[in-house]
């Protein structure tokens, strides 16, 4: 992977995890944790589309967006590249009551695993920061071939990098993820902010982020993380 020099300098300087293995079982990952993490991500999948809908999450890791998904009722597929992590996700979750379906695949290759406009929604979470803009394109244009719908969360500008990160991490601006989005041939995007705030927030009274025509806005410029919705 190919980094700008600020990020490579970040990048450099950080600490690294050895595999996405490792990762997982350090930051020590649980349904909780994962419910707040993905909290806006969840809402929004469940206001667009219907109950019963297939949903691809594309580099699942532990799989536990896609139990959440799957438990409310859709039907999920979740993919994951890395080597062992399929086992460690199936066996950390129950699937027997849920239609969750947990499978070894590329993100760059969805389209020779599935037909053309399978899915509902291609949803992930804390994925498409890990690659260059080359691959964030190329994995984009790959997620929109099979779905009808593509809505992701990542981290923006608003980070650092911290020793809860993986240690590759590019904290790109919204705009240059709408770019990232448009270059991938998406007509529409929208964007929306996460519920992890910068600190300057803090110092704002709640009510502004509760109600109103300000709601939307106030998200995305004091949030962490942003989830973007391309069609
Ligand atoms: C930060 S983790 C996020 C996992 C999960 N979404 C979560 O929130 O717990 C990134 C995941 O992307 C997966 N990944 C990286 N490259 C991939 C690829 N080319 N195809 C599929 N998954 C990939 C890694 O194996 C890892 O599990």
């Amino acid at each position: 992977m190919v980094l700008p020099q600020d990020d490579k300098n970040r990048y450099e300087n950080s600490p690294k995890m050895s595999d996405w293995k490792t990762y997982f079982e350090k930051s020590d990952r649980n349904i909780f944790k994962q419910c707040l993490s993905a909290r806006r991500l969840i809402e929004i999948i469940i206001d667009t589309i219907p109950k019963g809908g297939r949903v691809l999450e594309a580099g699942c890791g532990t799989a536990l967006l896609s139990l959440l998904l799957a438990d409310y009722g859709y039907d999920v597929t979740a993919l994951d590249l890395t080597d062992g992590i399929i086992d460690y996700a199936k066996k950390r979750i129950c699937v027997d009551k849920v239609k969750l379906n947990i499978i070894r695949g590329d993100i760059f290759k969805l389209s020779s695993l599935f037909e053309e406009r399978y899915f509902d929604v291609v949803c992930n979470s804390g994925v498409m920061e890990h690659f260059s803009d080359e691959e964030i394109v190329r994995g984009l244009a790959e997620q929109k071939k099979v779905s009808k719908m593509v809505i992701f969360n990542v981290p923006n500008n608003h980070n650092v990098l911290t020793e809860g990160h993986f240690g590759d991490e590019r904290f790109l601006s919204n705009k240059k993820w709408v770019s990232l989005i448009k270059n991938a041939g998406f007509k529409s995007v929208n964007v929306y902010g996460g519920y992890y705030v910068t600190r300057p927030a803090y110092l704002l009274p709640s009510i502004v982020f509760k109600h109103g025509f300000y709601f939307d806005f106030l998200w995305k410029c004091f949030s962490r993380h942003s989830v973007f919705v391309c069609e």
